[in-house]
């Protein structure tokens, strides 16, 4: 065990590192910005709502600091409350929902998962969530629109503990629904927080009195005897939090409240800082490293091009995982044995860049990459490690893409290994087919756009594109080449090798790989590759 850096070990308790999941419309960018009000990095919210459909297909945090004129970084936003240091990861979503999305909660220590109280938890987040689950990623949740008509409380709860598997812990319970939702009341102590006016852009003042003392001309008598009774009955039969079993992905702490009016987000703010984890140890190839040593060590988790149409380089994102950074430090990048003097490291706010002068676990530096980092890249000082993989996750989309003009066939196949190796795009070839063509996998369909628009522009190589009729692919974790070769490949379906060389198969619905699991209880699938 390496000694405790007393700076670092201090910084680490302060730092909350963190992303948002969620379904289209539930409320993440509503809820981010009123987070950044609180964080003192915008002085009133709102203004941006009203014009989402004029929303580019890009990130929303960019388009937040186009509208609001402010700088924030589309990867990372970072403030300071009540002595914590809080780093928001973005998550894409909507339109640009990708790899990076799943990799970003990789980098992160914690998620928060928002639902809609109407809606209850729908496709996209219950996909986000599974990566969670499988990363043992803890989830804090957030019922959003409180203010709004919608399901009961009590049946959104048994909506997250029958579609995730995971027993939902209220922290806080809503004094009313709808147009009667004026505060809310703690969990562990009864205390009500009720609500003062509806002004939404601004921090709102809340008054405090024991819940038995509430008596609010907003709510009627017969909906707060619910409230009481609501509780009452979770309070004798629910669940009670348990920090080991939250650790564990077991148990998720609820709490409601309205983003938009911003009724229950400071509460929702500091119970989150209590009960986000800090960031960890975590493994390696040498067994765990420790978060607070003195040796720096991170990993690269995305690598966006273009960043800055002017600079056209690259910039890989690194979340440190142990050990202080300082600018200018050389460090070893194990994979290529390589010492790279970090000199370019760079909090990077969407367009503009600030040099960075010293990070610490938790955070986010960006580094600008000549082309050296790949995905899933460990770099460090010391002993050297390699942080365990980036998942691969099976993709929802395919295409072949053709280079329309042969004279720039060397050109096209440059350009997509470099795309490949950011991560921006999988590829699969059928080895047993005549025209061995890639056929390439996203998980966002936004992702095919972005790889033909990038070899237009940065390859000068125009493609076409012709889409295959596969949603899924499976890696093949266990088979004998006996076993492949008897195996009775469904209609449609294709034995591939992805571009690490890795046997996988693509089928046309998940109902034919279920068959074919069935039918071959030899063959081994996995809907997620390990390595990088
Ligand atoms: P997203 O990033 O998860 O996609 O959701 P976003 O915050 O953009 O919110 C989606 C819609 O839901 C927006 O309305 C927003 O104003 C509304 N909303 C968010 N939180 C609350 C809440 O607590 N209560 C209520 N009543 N509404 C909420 P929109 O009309 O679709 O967009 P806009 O026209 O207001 O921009």
């Amino acid at each position: 065990m390496s000694p405790i850096d007393p700076v670092v070990d201090r910084e680490v308790k302060r730092r909350r590192t963190f992303a948002i999941i969620s379904h289209p419309d539930a409320g993440k960018t509503t809820l981010t910005e009123k987070l950044l009000l609180y964080g003192g990095m915008l002085e009133v919210a709102g203004a941006i709502r009203g014009r989402k459909s004029q929303r580019a297909v890009t990130s929303d945090w960019m388009e937040l600091e186009r509208q609001r004129g402010i700088s924030v970084s589309s990867t990372v936003l970072t403030f300071d409350f009540d002595d914590c240091r809080v780093n928001l990861l973005d998550t894409p979503g909507h339109h640009d929902f990708s790899e990076d999305t799943y990799r970003t909660l990789v980098a992160s220590d914690c998620a928060v998962m928002v639902i809609d109280l109407a809606k209850g938890v729908e496709t996209q987040t219950e996909k986000l969530f599974r990566v969670c689950a499988l990363r043992k990623i803890p989830v804090i949740t957030f019922v959003n629109k409180v203010d709004r008509p919608g399901q009961q409380t009590l049946d959104v709860l048994n909506d997250v503990e029958t579609k995730l598997g995971i027993e939902a812990v209220p922290q806080n319970w809503p004094l009313g629904i709808g147009g009667e939702f004026c505060g809310v009341v703690d969990f562990d102590t009864f205390t009500a927080h009720v609500f003062d006016d509806k002004q939404g852009e601004r921090r709102v003042v809340a008054r405090s009195m024991p819940l038995s003392e509430v008596n609010d001309e907003r709510m009627r008598p017969e909906m707060l005897q619910q409230t009481r009774d609501e509780m009452e009955l979770i309070h004798t039969a629910g669940t009670t939090f348990d920090e080991a079993r939250f650790r564990r992905g077991e148990i998720t702490p609820v709490f409601f409240g309205s983003a938009l009016t911003n009724f229950g987000v400071e509460h929702f703010l500091r119970g989150f800082l209590k009960l986000c984890p800090t960031p960890s140890d975590r493994n390696s190839d040498v067994g765990p490293v420790q978060v607070n040593r003195s040796d720096f060590a991170g990993f690269v988790f995305k690598i966006q091009a273009n960043l800055d149409p002017r600079h056209r380089d690259r910039v890989a994102f690194l979340r440190i995982c142990a050990g202080k950074f300082e600018r200018e430090m050389e460090v070893l990048h194990p994979r290529t044995g390589k010492r790279i003097k970090l000199k370019r490291a760079h909090k990077v706010f969407g367009q503009d860049r600030e040099t960075m002068d010293e990070a610490f676990p938790g955070d986010i530096i960006g580094l600008v990459n000549p082309g050296e980092f790949h995905l899933g890249d460990t770099i460090c000082i010391g002993e050297p490690v390699q942080f365990e993989s980036l998942p691969q996750f099976s993709p929802e989309h395919f295409a072949v893409l053709r280079c329309r003009d042969t004279s720039r066939r060397k050109q096209f196949t440059r350009g997509l290994e470099q795309l490949i190796e950011e991560g921006a795009i999988q590829t699969f070839v059928d080895p047993h087919a005549m025209q061995r063509e890639s056929i390439l996998g996203a998980v966002g369909a936004l992702q095919f756009d972005v790889v033909r628009f990038r070899l237009e522009s940065e390859y000068n190589t125009p493609t076409d594109i012709t889409s295959m009729p596969f949603s899924l692919a499976r890696w093949i974790v266990q088979s004998t080449p006996e076993d492949l070769r008897e195996a009775r490949v469904p209609y449609g379906a294709k034995v591939v090798r992805d571009q690490l060389g890795c046997l996988a198969m693509l089928f046309a619905s998940p109902w034919d790989a279920n068959y074919f699991e069935r039918e071959h209880p030899k063959i081994k699938l996995s809907s997620i590759r390990e390595t990088v």
